[in-house]
């Protein structure tokens, strides 16, 4: 009987232990998202959805129509890619609504992608599928079931500059896109 007491408290112990440690890592966990969005991050510990980063992307007067510019967003290890498409498509920003971005890894089994300017489409070397940066993304054929993640992103007239400021969709591979 003694025996069963005392195992029945190490267990009660080792359980209370394993939920001390797990609370103990959630804060150590969101301490190594990057720099000034930490103080953010802290203070929604417990919210369903982390807020994004706020970056740069580029000027949009240097951008050129079909020609893909590279960033990472929300974090280093998320390659995206703005384009200009010439002609005012869905989510777009910049002067004349025509700039948009997405997440570069396809949506099946993450390969990078690559812009096809002739079709206007990301192309995947992989397994052939192609989404559609004109309609947000939707996949056009292929391997995938997803819709490629779009960048949300925004404009600042002032500085003509293009800001990521969110993710539409999942990034192949996570389980939440800010870390
Ligand atoms: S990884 Fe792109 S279609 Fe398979």
């Amino acid at each position: 009987m003694a025996e069963q007491v005392s195992r029945r408290i190490f267990l009660k112990v080792a359980g209370t232990s394993v939920a001390g440690v797990s609370a103990a890592v959630t804060p150590v966990g969101h301490a190594v998202a990057a720099g000034n969005d930490q103080a953010a991050i802290r203070a929604a510990a417990g919210m369903a959805v982390l807020p994004y980063p706020k970056a740069a992307v580029g000027k949009a007067a240097a951008m050129k129509v079909d020609t893909p510019v590279a960033f990472n967003y929300p974090d280093a290890d998320s390659p995206c890619v703005a384009i200009k498409m010439g002609r005012r498509v869905a989510g777009g920003v910049g002067p004349d609504g025509d700039i948009v971005a997405y997440s570069n890894l396809c949506t099946h089994m993450g390969c990078p992608l690559m812009y096809d300017a002739k079709t206007r489409s990301f192309k995947c070397p992989c397994h052939y599928s192609m989404f559609d940066p004109e309609k947000s993304g939707q996949m056009i054929c292929g391997q995938a079931t997803e819709d490629l993640p779009q960048i949300q992103l925004s404009y600042d007239a002032a500085t003509d500059t293009v800001h990521a400021v969110a993710v539409n969709g999942l990034i192949y591979g996570r389980q939440a896109n800010v870390l």
